[in-house]
C-alpha cells in the first residue's frame, strides 16, 4: 500500500526540482516514464512493439483546474496520436479528472466530449483507448462516460479496480462482447466502508474478478505485477477455454521487465503502460512508494557529488 508520507511528498516542487537537479535523480524518472515530449515516448513505443509488445501511452497529470488546462490534456493527446500509428499495436490511457470530469458546471459534459474527440484521433491511426479508474468516488460517471464512448467507439476500455466492493458486480455487467476491462488492485487509499483495505482481501477480490471476466465474453487486460496473479490470470483463461492471445498482460514501463519478455516469448501478448509528460512527479512517487526498495534509488541521487 502506498507509504503516506510519499503520497504527500507528491505535493512538493522542492524534491521534484532536486530528482531534476541530479543525473542519478533523472536515472530514477527514466526508468519508470517514458519521456517529457512525443518524440521521446513514440522512440520508446517503437523500440517496445518492435520488442514484440504492444503499449499504452498515458499522459501524465490528473485534476484538470480549468476548462482551458483540460483542453490542453485534450491537445496533448492529438499530437501524439499520428505517431502512433502501429496498427493494432497502440493505445492511449486517458484519466477523466484531467480531462475536466471533476469541473464545476458540466464536468462531465466536457470530459466525454474530449475524450471523445481522443477517441476519434485514436481511431484515425487504428489505436484504442483504455480510461484509467481514479478513486472511488469517480466510479460512476467514468463508467456512465464510458458506456456513452461505446456506443460510438465500442473498443474504449477502462480501468476496474480489485479492491472496491462494487467491482465484482461492475465485472459482471462489463464482462460482455466487445468489452476491454482492465484490472487493477487499484492505486488510491480508499476507506474501509467502500474497498478492501488488507493485502490478502484484495489479492483474493482480485482472483473473484479475474475469474468473472475470463468465464465472461469480453477481452480481460489483466494489469498486475503479481507473479501469483499472473498464474491465476492463465489458470483462468485456461479453464474458461481461452487461448493465450484471448487476452492479456499489462504492466508498467520499468517495473518487471524480464516477466513482461518472459511472458511475450511465451505467446502471451504483454502490454507496456508508458507514462510520459512534464507532470511526471507524483506518478514517480507512487512507484517509489509501491516498493521500499525503489527508494534507494531514490536515495542514492540524493547523495553529494550526486548532482550537475
Ligand atoms: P503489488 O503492488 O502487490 O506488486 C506485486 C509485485 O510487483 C511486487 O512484489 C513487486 O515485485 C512488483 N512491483 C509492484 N510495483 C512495483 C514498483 N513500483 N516497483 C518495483 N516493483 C514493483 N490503478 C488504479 O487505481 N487505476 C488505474 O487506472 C490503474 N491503471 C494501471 C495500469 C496498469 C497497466 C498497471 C500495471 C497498473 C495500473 N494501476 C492502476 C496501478 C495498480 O492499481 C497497482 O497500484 C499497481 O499495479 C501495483 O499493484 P500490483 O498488482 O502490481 O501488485
Amino acid at each position: 500500500m502506498p507509504n503516506k508520507l510519499l503520497l504527500m511528498a507528491a505535493a512538493s516542487d522542492r524534491l521534484r526540482g532536486i530528482i531534476a537537479g541530479s543525473s542519478l535523480g533523472r536515472g530514477v524518472v527514466r526508468r519508470f516514464v517514458a519521456g517529457e515530449v512525443d518524440d521521446e515516448v513514440i522512440v520508446v513505443a517503437r523500440r517496445i512493439i518492435n520488442s514484440g509488445m504492444q503499449v499504452t501511452i498515458d499522459h501524465l497529470g490528473e485534476g484538470a483546474a480549468t476548462a482551458e488546462q483540460a483542453t490542453a490534456v485534450r491537445d496533448a493527446y492529438l499530437s501524439l496520436l499520428p505517431g502512433l500509428r502501429m496498427p493494432g499495436m497502440a493505445e492511449v490511457s486517458v484519466k477523466l479528472s484531467a480531462l475536466g470530469s471533476a469541473l464545476p458546471n458540466n464536468g462531465r459534459t466536457h470530459a466525454y466530449q474530449l475524450t471523445r474527440d481522443i477517441c476519434a484521433a485514436a481511431a484515425a491511426v487504428d489505436a484504442t483507448v483504455t480510461i484509467d479508474m481514479e478513486d472511488h468516488t469517480t466510479v460512476d460517471l467514468t463508467l456512465s462516460v464510458l458506456n456513452d464512448l461505446r456506443a460510438e467507439f465500442p473498443w474504449v476500455g477502462v480501468a476496474l479496480q480489485a479492491c472496491l466492493h462494487r467491482t465484482l458486480a461492475d465485472c459482471r455487467r462489463l464482462a460482455v462482447a466487445g468489452s476491454r476491462v482492465r484490472l487493477v488492485k487499484g492505486a488510491y487509499a480508499e476507506p474501509s466502508s467502500v474497498a478492501y483495505v488488507n493485502r490478502p482481501q484484495i489479492d483474493k477480490a482480485f482472483d473473484r474478478c479475474l475469474q468473472v471476466l475470463m468465464e465472461g465474453e469480453g477481452y480481460p487486460m489483466v494489469a498486475t505485477h503479481d507473479p501469483r496473479l499472473i498464474e491465476r490470470a492463465v489458470h483462468h483463461a485456461r479453464s474458461a477455454g481461452r487461448g493465450i492471445t484471448d487476452f492479456e498482460f499489462q504492466m508498467l514501463y520499468g517495473i518487471r521487465t524480464n516477466e513482461q519478455r518472459r511472458l511475450a516469448e511465451e505467446g502471451y501478448r504483454v502490454r507496456v503502460y508508458l507514462p510520459y509528460g512534464r507532470d511526471w512527479y507524483a506518478y514517480l512517487t507512487r512507484r517509489l512508494a509501491e516498493k521500499p526498495a525503489n527508494l534507494l534509488l531514490l536515495a542514492r541521487s540524493f547523495k553529494p557529488g550526486a548532482a550537475n
